[in-house]
């Protein structure tokens, strides 16, 4: 198992790198833009593939450093899904599982600090993002912030894990590093209330200041989405109402870059074939899987994926494989539902 807890002592940021063994696949958890070279240094170093990118919720106190980190590994970005940022390619809720080779995490929805933030529990520790800090909690005065909600997340799903669940938050202003539920529970000051109440009173009454970079970083990090503008301009996407026309047709073949989760919980296009988004350069690498379909049949591929972001990165490495006529559905399978196109389950 390869863990790392990394710094930004600008923000007070921690960033987390997982991987289950040298030479596999890596995720990271609240990278933070200035970063991004520490990171990228660091999983060469180890000899990972980053796959996943992932932030906690919308951070206000500094930019977030998925955008950076696709456009340099082109891995999958993620968030929950009530977030607002543009930079997802995959959203998360409740329930779901994040994964990569050799690691998964649950995910639990723990709103409060703000109504995007996620939790997510690995085996003996949880990645707790803003919601519980070390002897504190995460403010909870904007970005949709609710202390009421903060203390369900809090006292009905964190502090209901293992008591020597080990805390890793994303910040910590004095130095602290880890903590576990159990001394959260006993210690933390915020903690020792007896009501919803006398939190939501306590919250209320903190008067902090906003983060100096708020003005900046909460608008930047709403626009971190991948710029699509050169794809569309080289017409390699086909919106999902003209996609619905492509169903069936013996010369297409629809390319699902999603995993097992999203398939089973959104639908299928009918007919497509499945070639998850971490294994695309060996399927249209010589002798791959899409490579032998396209070659062999002379099919026109067409990507997809949930909101378009993968199957954007696909489309632009499958006619730099020399796929010429692939393309990719714009707005991925969220669009395909708002024009009402056929989904099996
Ligand atoms: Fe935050």
């Amino acid at each position: 198992m390869i863990f790392r807890q990394l710094f930004d002592s600008v923000s007070g940021t921690y960033t987390y790198l997982l991987a289950s063994r040298r030479g596999g696949e890596a995720l990271i958890i609240d990278p933070v833009l200035e970063k991004v070279d520490r990171y990228l240094q660091l999983i060469h170093e180890l000899d990972l593939k980053l796959v996943k990118a992932v932030d906690t919720h919308l951070h206000a106190d500094h930019i977030t450093g998925l955008g950076a980190l696709r456009d340099r590994t082109h891995c999958i970005t993620v968030m929950g899904e009530q977030t607002k940022a543009d930079v997802v390619s995959m959203r998360l809720a409740e329930g779901d599982r994040l994964t990569v080779e050799g690691v998964s995490l649950d995910v639990l929805y723990t709103p409060g600090h703000t109504d995007d933030s996620y939790s997510y529990v690995m085996r003996d520790r949880v990645f707790s993002g803003d919601t519980l800090l070390i002897r504190g909690t995460g403010r909870t005065d904007f970005q949709n912030g609710d202390p009421r909600a903060q203390y369900d997340s809090i006292f009905n799903k964190l502090l209901k894990l293992p008591e020597d669940t080990l805390l890793f938050p994303a910040h910590d202003y004095k130095g602290e590093t880890v903590s576990t539920i159990g001394e959260e529970k006993a210690f933390n000051p915020r903690l020792q209330v007896k009501s919803v109440d006398e939190y939501a009173a306590l919250m209320n009454n903190l008067n902090l200041p906003n983060p100096k970079m708020m003005d900046v970083a909460v608008p930047a990090n709403m626009k971190v989405g991948l710029a699509q503008d050169e794809i569309a301009r080289r017409g390699w996407v086909v919106n999902a109402a003209d996609a619905l026309a492509l169903v069936g047709r013996p010369d297409v073949a629809f390319i699902d870059l999603r995993e097992d989760t999203e398939r089973a919980k959104h639908g299928v296009i009918p007919g497509s074939v499945h070639a998850p988004y971490p294994h695309l350069p060996a399927d249209i690498a010589p002798g791959g899987k899409l490579q032998e379909l396209a070659v062999s049949t002379g099919k026109r591929l067409v990507f997809y994926c949930a909101f378009g972001e993968r199957s954007a990165m696909a489309v632009q490495a499958a006619r730099h494989a020399r796929l010429e006529s692939s393309c990719h559905l714009q707005g991925g399978i969220d669009a395909w539902k708002k024009a009402d196109g056929p989904l099996l389950r």
